[in-house]
């Protein structure tokens, strides 16, 4: 099949649209991120980059902390507006009709409306060309009632988000599987149990296997997973 090269550029997709919230309860702004993600499981770690000359930079700076909150499609209008007027000239909580409440463990207040939100203390800022990248510990998340189930499970399917493509915004589309999906055998085809012998070995192990290090045993519980031997993450299931 034809493939056409373009110019090297800042492209990737999908990215997730998230409004950050900087400052204090006092005195708060919002900026929309798009260049944001995760850098480390254990310790949580993630990153945003932010442009030098943007209000929310100096706030970022003198506080050293902010919140990520995930965004749903129904928001997407407001995740544009607070993505193209300045803290600087407008209060974007009130023009944007959102409630800020206070995060557990930052100053930077969270935005009530966002279905799961992530707090953060700064590590490290690296200047790397036109953004600065703030990395930072996730220190605790949070999650709406709504998207947890009865068994405290976060529902991200349920939740609505949306995602953010070179310059275009998306709903999410439907889920197509859980991680490790690949690796489980579908229902018609399992073969009938056969005895565990030394000749025939369990193909896959427990969610909690016995290999556990302490590290593992502490990771959150939304991270949790199915492990299943002979995956590529190292023959112990997911590690991201
Ligand atoms: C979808 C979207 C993604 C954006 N991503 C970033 C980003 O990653 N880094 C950044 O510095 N600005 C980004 N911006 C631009 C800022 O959100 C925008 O300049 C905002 O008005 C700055 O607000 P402030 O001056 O109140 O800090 C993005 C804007 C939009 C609409």
């Amino acid at each position: 099949m034809a493939r056409k090269s373009f110019k090297a550029g800042a492209l990737t997709a999908p990215l997730p649209p998230v409004m950050v919230t900087v400052g204090d309860m006092e005195s708060s702004n919002i900026i929309t991120i798009g260049w944001t993600g995760i850098l480390s499981t254990i310790p949580p770690r993630t990153y945003i980059s932010v442009r030098p000359e943007r209000h929310s930079y100096k706030m970022l700076k003198a506080k050293g902390e902010f919140v990520i909150n995930l965004t749903t499609a129904s928001q997407a209008r407001i995740v544009d507006y607070a993505g193209i007027y300045t803290g600087a000239k407008v209060d974007k909580f009130k023009e944007c009709g959102l409630t800020k409440i206070e995060s557990k463990e930052v100053s930077a207040p969270t935005i009530a409306e966002c279905p799961f939100a992530l707090e953060c203390r700064v590590v490290e800022v690296i200047p790397m060309g036109t953004h600065d990248v703030f990395i930072a510990d996730i220190v605790s998340v949070s999650a709406d009632e709504s998207i947890i189930d009865e068994a405290g499970k976060i529902r991200f399917d349920k939740a609505g988000l949306m995602a953010y493509a070179h310059g275009e915004y998306f709903a999410l589309g439907e889920k197509l599987g859980s991680f490790g999906f690949s690796t489980k055998k579908s229902a018609p085809k399992k073969p009938a149990p056969k005895k565990n012998t030394a000749e025939n070995k369990p193909k896959t192990a427990p969610m909690s296997s016995k290999t556990d290090t302490e590290e593992d045993k502490k990771r959150p519980f939304y991270l949790d997973a199915p492990r299943g031997k002979g995956t590529k993450h190292g023959g112990k299931g997911k590690k991201r």
